[in-house]
């Protein structure tokens, strides 16, 4: 696809496995990305970033490696930091990264507390650097044709939203050793709504959170935990240390939130039991209501049955191609590229963007703290018996009346068709 933008900016990229080897070959294709530092505490690793930007077309010019971020926060001069580590150390970095003066964006993740998140905002606010979570879901083709849907209106007024992270992730959360992967630890020790943004992050932005709304309070239930251990007896010998190890995250972990404007939403975590994959999408208004798992959508006055008694559900494929965003339109004429679908690319995109111009990212500090902050309020009510737990604003009131948003391509606050205007 192509970018907005021809300038140069220089990106630095921390954690480079999976995720992060992945995204740096996306970012490199963009044009005007320039990428002379690469870091990760695995030495292998790291040299394999270095493997990736030396072979992108057109790299002409030194990368190098660095197995401590701080010595690259010091040594290199850049524009923007991309941070693929793990859930509990992106912000620390991220922090760091904005006060040696970066626009950072970081992979997703919860935060381990709300301090965390109020670091983030502080240090945002305090050194004038963005900080965007590289939330890909928000740029999803299905998302966004529910959101162009329900700018245009045809869910009505919005009263209850429903997501999840539905996704049997047994054998990578359980090899977390083995493969040097971050995500076991946390199943060993937490309980709660681990990975709540590749929901919430739609939704939020569908309920204009942080601009005329809020999230108020939320409370969540955990199941028992059974998944993870019923993989190991299934996969692994007797002599395998957590073989009889219990497991400590619940397999569904059921969050509820409220907003201050009345409207529900319901979260799902389920990682550890067998399943398809499915975000478990549900936008539903007082005109009709999608539904990821089916791919269905009934809409009154388009769908079939003027009454109660005869409503039927229609297939929501006519729909997503009907209502396509004119972002998902023109990147399909364009050439979608790989990665979850082609949604990776839109989001690296839009940081690019923000970071070639130092312009407000379309995912900014407020977004991300609220987003990241269902992940330890949740396992705050999990542990206090399902309390509701009252949900901090992070943006100090300003929620009630925030600067107008930066209108643009990769906009997520409106659609804004004045930039296709050729479509
Ligand atoms: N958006 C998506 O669709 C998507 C998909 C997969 C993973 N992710 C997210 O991306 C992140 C990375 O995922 P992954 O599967 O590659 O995880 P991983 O645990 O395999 O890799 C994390 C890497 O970060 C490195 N690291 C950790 N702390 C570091 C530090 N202080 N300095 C330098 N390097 C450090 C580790 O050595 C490791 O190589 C996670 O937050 C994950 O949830 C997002």
């Amino acid at each position: 696809m192509e970018t907005v933008h021809k300038k140069q900016v220089r990106i630095g990229c921390v954690g480079l496995s999976g995720r992060g080897s992945g995204m740096l070959g996306l970012l490199l294709q963009i044009e005007g990305v320039v990428v002379p530092a690469v870091c990760d505490k695995v030495p292998g690793r790291m040299e394999h970033g270095i493997e990736i930007v030396k072979s992108a077309p057109g790299c002409n010019y030194d990368v190098r490696g660095y197995l401590d971020y701080k010595e690259l926060l010091e040594k290199e001069k850049l524009d923007a930091l991309m941070i693929c580590t793990t859930w509990i150390t992106h912000s620390r970095i991220a922090a760091d990264a904005m006060r040696a003066g970066l626009n950072v964006a970081f992979e997703v993740g919860g935060a381990a507390s709300v301090e965390e998140c109020w670091e983030l905002v502080r240090t945002s606010e305090q050194t004038g650097k963005f900080c965007m979570l590289l939330e890909n879901c928000c740029y999803a083709k299905e998302e966004m044709a529910v959101y162009n849907m329900h700018k245009q209106g045809l869910f009505g007024e919005l009263i209850h939203l429903q997501g999840g992270y539905q996704h049997d992730l047994r054998e990578e959360i359980t090899l977390g050793r083995e493969t040097i992967h971050g995500r076991l630890f946390n199943f060993m020790n937490r309980n709660g709504e681990l990975y709540p943004t590749h929901q919430l992050g739609p939704i939020a932005k569908l309920l204009n959170i942080n601009r005329g709304n809020r999230f108020v309070s939320l409370t969540s239930m955990a199941s028992k935990a059974a998944g993870l251990n019923d993989w190991i007896k299934k996969n692994k010998g007797r002599d395998y240390d957590l073989y009889n190890y219990s497991f400590t995250c619940g397999d569904v972990v059921t969050t509820m939130l409220k907003c201050a404007h009345g409207e529900t939403v319901v979260l799902i975590h389920d990682c550890s039991l067998p399943r398809p994959y499915s975000r478990n999408g549900r936008v539903q208004g007082t005109n009709g209501i999608w539904m990821e798992d089916g791919n269905r959508i009934f809409i009154e006055g388009l769908s079939k049955g003027e009454h109660e008694w005869d409503h039927a559900w229609e297939s929501f494929d006519e729909y997503k191609e009907k209502y396509a965003h004119p972002l998902w339109s023109k990147y399909t004429k364009e050439g979608v590229k790989a990665g979850h679908g082609g949604m990776d690319y839109l989001v690296l995109s839009a940081f690019v963007e923000s970071a070639t111009d130092n312009l407000h990212p379309p995912i900014d500090v407020y977004d991300t703290a609220v987003w990241m902050a269902v992940t330890c309020l949740s396992e705050q009510s999990v542990a206090l018996g399902s309390m509701p737990v009252a949900f901090p604003d992070f943006t100090n009131g300003m929620w009630i009346d925030r600067e107008p948003f930066r209108r643009g391509v990769y906009c997520l606050d409106d659609v804004c068709h004045e930039f296709f205007a050729e479509e």
